[in-house]
């Protein structure tokens, strides 16, 4: 999804710029552009493509600019190309601006400002935004020091959607002025500057304060100072977060890509998403949760509803919520249950599972939850993010920042807290059982063990290139290992782009084997003990039709006749999938690799789905 940059300071941002972009490359773009404030006016730079054609482009200009905006697009509204690009400018060319989100009712607007004599060079919704913003400037007869920022709101109240805006103004031309609604945009801060990001490992490296803007808040910024007013432009006070990431831990320390050393990272991330919420001897607890027995006993249902990767950790989380709690517990697509008026009250609890904590559908399921009189809790791997800041609960997987598109460390942390969330529902309702016991000492072995499920490597990297060119790899399993299965397939399709579908492996005679055929891949996942025979069952029927086979197990198979097989260690079956995925999220990685792609900038997708 697009991409936001901003930098206002001593230094020339130019350059700042550019870093911050190649930074958000990993979101998905198709193009790129930079504003700056010059002598004689602001300067726009922009061409399809990539950020190092743009940078080329700006070795051959001077820009010595220390204000400045710059966006990476990922085309929504009107084609890829150059005039698309963002940043956009109104026809008197005083309003510069740079958006990520979509404006729904720009025809509308367009069609308002064409009526009022203004012109348009590009398609998109957002050029509609600077000439909106002159529109109210220009009928705006005081003349103090708010003009521009009330001409900014005005045009914002007009606007329906989600937007995070950076705009530039020859009437204030050391000061920048950033507004959201429902896109992400964080500034972080240092004495005398403020760079502004669209996420924050972009521009981790110059500062770890972050201000951190709610829906329809203003911020004016100027070299050394930040002020901020709400919807009605009443100043408000902001204080500042310290974001504990590292900088380093947004490289990529000597691995090829973001992928594969964000795959290494999970003994760590796993660590860290235990941290002290879970002691030996049983007893759980998650900082800022107190959810009381009375409370948890009123439930008439949990829902957990996430997209994508994170929708499969919710999968796992509702086994792990119903075994031990006995509280029944339904999954759902954000995007399905935002519009399917899903029935819920004030004795439903919804979780919303979401690494960037920025994904469109999935705060929308949440205000919509809220509507409804459900308290929410949010789980998120990104401190400070929209969906934290709706939410009546949070809890943080401190996973790191996770850059590669396809995610790996922020599924296995996902996992990881709903079994602790799990945990501690039973606990608080005083629900004694061995089951608790021991899953937590199986928790706390994981790191370990997760080190040894990557000790496989070797094994998968060969098995990778001998299938790399399939056109179809199917994946089986049942219970927990069908939602592994699922979150397999995802992978493999998103950076391999090889067709690929996981089924309940006790559906296949009910359709799916009518596509395994001579020489077809199949990977079957098995660690579930009391599933395992009737699983077994399934694959010799798809090798009895000519299909490879690789197994994923952490079970005893004794003799048995899959081509290839892969032991991991043995573990409770709840939580099998955090090290059951490490053959597969390395399976696809190798696939990727073999086949020359991008593993971390796979085509069409994005990091962060800031857009429905
Ligand atoms: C797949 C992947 C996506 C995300 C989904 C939700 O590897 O990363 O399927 O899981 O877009 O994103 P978040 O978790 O940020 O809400």
């Amino acid at each position: 999804m697009c991409g936001i940059v901003g930098y206002i300071g001593n230094k020339k941002a130019s350059p700042i710029l550019i870093n911050g972009l190649t930074r958000l490359e990993y979101r998905g773009y198709d193009s790129a552009g930079i504003a700056t404030i010059e002598k004689n006016g602001i300067v726009v730079l922009k061409n399809k493509g990539r950020v190092s054609e743009l940078e080329k482009i700006l070795d051959g200009e001077s820009i010595n600019g220390t204000i400045g905006i710059a966006h990476t697009r990922w085309a929504t509204h009107g084609k890829p190309s150059t005039e698309n690009s963002h940043p956009h400018i109104d026809n008197k060319k005083n309003f510069a601006v740079v958006h990520n989100g979509i404006i729904e009712n720009y025809h509308e607007l367009k069609d308002f400002l064409l009526k009022n004599g203004y012109t348009f060079y590009s398609q998109t919704d957002t050029e509609i935004i600077p000439n909106l913003i002159d529109y109210y400037y220009s009928k705006d007869v005081l003349n103090d020091d708010k003009k521009v920022l009330r001409a900014i709101a005005s045009a914002c109240a007009e606007l329906k959607g989600s937007f995070a805006l950076e705009i530039l103004s020859t009437y204030l031309p050391d000061k920048m002025i950033v507004v959201r609604k429902d896109s992400p945009l964080v500034i972080g801060r240092t004495n005398s500057e403020n760079y502004i990001s669209s996420d924050i490992p972009a521009i981790l490296s110059y500062t770890k304060d972050f201000y951190l803007l709610n829906d329809y808040e203003y911020g004016i910024l100027s070299k050394g100072s930040a002020e901020f007013f709400d919807q009605n432009l009443k100043p408000i006070k902001k204080d500042f977060v310290n974001i504990d990431w590292n900088a380093s831990a947004a490289e990529k320390e000597g691995f090829d890509d973001f992928m594969l050393k964000e795959i290494y990272e999970q003994p760590k991330s796993i660590r860290e998403t235990i941290g002290s919420r879970l002691s030996s001897d049983g007893s759980c607890n998650i900082e800022d949760l107190n959810l009381n027995k009375e409370y948890l006993q009123s439930l008439n249902k949990i829902y957990i509803v996430a997209c994508g990767t994170a929708m499969h950790a919710g999968l796992a989380g509702k086994t792990m919520i119903e075994k031990i709690c006995n509280i029944p517990t339904e999954v759902d697509i954000a995007s399905e249950f935002r519009y399917r008026d899903p029935i819920i009250d004030e004795k439903t609890l919804v979780i919303f599972i979401s690494q960037s904590g920025e994904t469109a559908d999935t705060i929308a399921a949440l205000k919509l939850s809220k509507s409804k009189g459900a308290k929410t809790l949010a789980i998120s791997n990104v401190i400070g993010s929209s969906i934290t800041r709706e939410a009546d609960y949070t809890v943080y997987t401190h996973a790191g920042p996770e850059i590669a598109v396809a995610s790996t460390k922020a599924y296995t942390s996902q996992v990881i807290l709903m079994a602790i969330l799990a945990i501690y529902f039973a606990n608080t309702l005083q629900i004694n059982s061995d089951l608790v016991k021991n899953l937590t000492k199986d928790i706390l072995n994981l790191p370990l063990q997760i080190e040894d499920a990557l000790k496989n490597v070797d094994a998968i990297r060969n098995f990778a290139k001998r299938v790399y060119n399939e056109k179809d790899i199917f994946f089986l399993g049942r219970g927990i290992d069908y939602n592994v299965a699922l979150e397999g397939s995802l992978k493999l399709k998103e950076i391999s782009y090889i067709h690929s579908e996981a089924y309940a492996a006790g559906e296949l005679k009910h359709g799916p084997i009518a596509l395994i055929e001579n020489d077809v891949t199949v990977i079957a996942i098995m660690t579930d003990p009391i599933l395992l025979e009737k699983t077994i069952s399934n694959v010799q029927e798809v090798i009895t039709r000519g299909a490879k086979t690789l197994v994923i197990t952490n079970q005893n198979l004794g003799d048995h006749d899959f081509d290839n097989m892969i032991t991991l260690p043995n573990t409770n079956s709840l939580i099998s999938p955090v090290l059951s995925v490490i053959p597969l999220q390395l399976f696809a990685y190798y696939i990727s690799k073999q086949k020359g792609l991008d593993v971390d900038k796979p085509r069409n997708l994005a990091k962060s789905v800031t857009v429905e």
